[in-house]
């Protein structure tokens, strides 16, 4: 998979790609990366990459012809362009999967009030947002994006790390302990200290649906659960709970 990310900002964005997870994908090869200044595109004593916006309004908004430049020398032109931007659609798990089966990405990262609209409409592929809020830097939700499919490319990570993740099968993951087994007057459960695989599974899977029942109950409707899942979530909820999910579990049983 190569990489090229084009910002005003290569400080940014650079050390990510020499720490960690991505530095030893980059060691190995199977992550190649280019970080474009397309500042170095801009024109006049200044290079000035942004400007006014046309119609008013606060805030400068980013040349296109210093972007284009860069982005047809960087060979961009036909190949899948993302922008992160709040008004993108949203970035999912599956979402990043698409992503990690590609072999070349280019990432434009916006800064200030954004970017022409015109250099969106020529080449960028995927509006992409990482999330309801807005972010000063387009390089940190750059980053994110791709944060979330580099380690899903064959050979970054373990396959067995990736399997009980959360979201892999539409449910939250299950609270993780290591040593010591007392810490703060809090003791690690019981069950994961008997080496019982059986009652450890049956464990985390309950503690999978209580999780995702508390935090992300949207997430509920669209979970692959088998009907032992289904029992047991509704042996978690609370009465009132019951009665209104009830309907949905029966009619599946
Ligand atoms: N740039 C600024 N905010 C963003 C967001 N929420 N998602 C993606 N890109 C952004």
């Amino acid at each position: 998979m190569r990489i090229t990310i084009l910002t005003l900002f290569p400080e940014m964005v650079e050390p990510f790609f020499r720490s960690s997870i991505m530095k030893r994908a980059v060691d190995k090869g199977i992550v190649q990366y280019r970080i474009i200044d397309f500042r170095s595109y801009a024109e006049g004593v200044h290079m000035k990459a942004d400007d006014l916006p046309y119609g008013g309004g606060a805030g400068m908004v980013i040349m296109p012809e210093p972007l284009s430049r860069a982005l047809i020398d960087a060979g961009a032109e036909g190949k899948r362009v993302i922008f992160p931007t709040p008004s993108g659609k949203p970035l999912t798990e599956k979402y990043a999967a698409s992503l990690a089966a590609e072999d070349e990405l280019f990432i434009i990262c916006g800064h200030y009030e954004g970017i022409d609209q015109r250099v969106i409409d020529t080449f960028v592929t995927d509006e992409i947002t990482i999330g309801d809020y807005v972010l000063s830097a387009g390089e940190t939700a750059a980053l994110v994006i791709i944060d979330a499919f580099f380690r899903l490319i064959d050979g970054v990570i373990a396959p067995e790390s990736l399997e009980d993740e959360s979201f892999n099968d539409g449910l939250l993951e299950y609270p993780q302990y290591t040593r010591p087994p007392r810490y703060c007057m809090k003791d690690v459960p019981d069950v994961l200290l008997t080496g019982h695989h059986g009652h450890i599974t049956r464990w985390r899977c309950m503690k999978r649906l209580e999780k995702t029942m508390l935090n992300r109950p949207d997430l509920l409707s669209d979970a692959s659960l088998s009907i032992d899942e289904r029992r047991t979530l509704l042996s978690i909820l609370d009465s009132e709970d019951k009665r209104t999910c009830q309907r949905w579990i029966l009619s599946e049983l």
